[in-house]
């Protein structure tokens, strides 16, 4: 009798430092990011999103544009937890109506490939994951370098788009800004120049070109590059509606290449970010040199691209899974 006393309090004694250690003991098996996070729990996982990027890019060739764009403005606001994705709600605008995220697109293709490892692994596999493994896969199909990047992201739970325009540099946004908000998050000069080089591929709107045209041109502007502007960008003041964009690099407007560098120190950059890159003394040596060597502008690329896809994350039992990319899971 004594001694199933003893047994029993024996297991209620250890049942009790159990839970009053679970606490130190999730955070301690919180491993932060890590390569192959879902080995375990959905070792598709991966392969299922390079398939299905490889299928849209088929179909669309833009949605790897709005990959790697995504990367920038999902990570570079606060932290890489898909808030870029909510939709808005009653109670918040969401990032993606913001001024800032003008042109982003794709969004539903995101959701086809959620879908996709939702049949296989549900609930497992977060947005901010899919969102900068799309992002991978994406800088693959437009011909840059395979970027090996950690997972164990979790999703945030609401939008960020009230702070956002601390984090995001504008389109006329001085050098010194730019290096600024990107120094924050560990990227160094190189790596921004290397990032910028992403405005290889995809379009500008007029909207955000016309104040180079009219009333009066930018004279930094290169005047060969001049008539395709205003063929494309025809009034001083576009119809938001109309679909009128000049594309990024008119060379090789589909392949992520160091062509931007030689467009941009030849006067044909299209944001003024992007004229002043190759004028600014602190930038212009890197310039110079991704123009001149393709390997070393991916080999800074993708040293950026890991460090801002791992700026801030949601990891171990902080935030959530969403079910859907575009809204917050219901709390219970
Ligand atoms: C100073 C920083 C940056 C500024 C001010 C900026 C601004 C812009 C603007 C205004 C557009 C045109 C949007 C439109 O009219 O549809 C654009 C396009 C684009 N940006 Fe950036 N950007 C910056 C950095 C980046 C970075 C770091 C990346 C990715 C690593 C990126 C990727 C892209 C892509 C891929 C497009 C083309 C999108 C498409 O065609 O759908 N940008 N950017
Ligand atoms: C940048 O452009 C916006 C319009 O898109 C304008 O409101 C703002 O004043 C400009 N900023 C600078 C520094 O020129």
């Amino acid at each position: 009798m004594s001694s199933s006393w003893c047994l029993f309090f024996f297991l209620a004694l250890l049942s009790l430092s159990t839970l009053g250690f679970s606490p130190a003991l999730a955070e301690e098996e919180d491993p932060g990011l890590v390569m192959d996070f879902y080995r375990d729990s959905c070792p598709q996982a991966e392969d299922i999103i390079r398939e299905q990027v490889k299928l849209l890019y088929k179909r669309h060739k833009n949605t790897a544009f709005s990959w790697l764009r995504n990367i920038f403005h999902d990570c570079a606001v606060e932290s890489c937890d898909a808030s870029l994705l909510l939709d808005t709600t009653r109670r918040s605008l969401s990032e993606k109506d913001t001024d800032r995220s003008f042109g982003l697109r794709n969004f539903r293709y995101l959701d086809t490939i959620k879908e996709a490892v939702e049949r296989e692994c549900p609930e497992v596999v977060s947005c901010a994951d899919i969102l900068v493994l799309s992002a991978r896969e994406g800088i693959v199909s437009l011909g840059g370098p395979y970027i090996p990047l950690k997972t164990g992201r979790r999703d945030g739970r609401r939008s960020r788009a009230d702070i956002l325009e601390q984090y995001l540099p504008d389109h006329n946004e001085s050098i010194s800004v730019v290096l600024e908000k990107f120094g924050a998050m560990g990227i160094d000069t190189s790596g921004v120049v290397a990032l910028l080089g992403a405005h290889s591929v995809g379009r500008t709107h007029c909207v955000k070109l016309v104040h180079r045209l009219y009333p009066e041109v930018d004279p930094q502007l290169n005047p060969d590059h001049l008539p395709h502007m205003y063929k494309k960008c025809p009034d001083a003041i576009p119809d938001p509606k109309a679909v009128q964009y000049v594309r990024n690099d008119r060379g090789t407007p589909m392949i992520l290449d160091n062509n931007y560098y030689n467009n941009i120190l030849d006067n044909k950059g299209l944001l003024l970010v992007d004229h002043q890159l190759a004028h600014d003394k602190r930038t212009r040596p890197f310039v110079k040199k991704m123009a001149k060597s393709q390997d070393y502008f991916f080999k800074e690329f993708s040293r950026a691209i890991t460090l801002l896809s791992e700026n801030n994350p949601l990891t171990g039992s902080k935030g959530e899974i969403r079910k859907q990319c575009n809204v917050a899971n219901k709390q219970h």
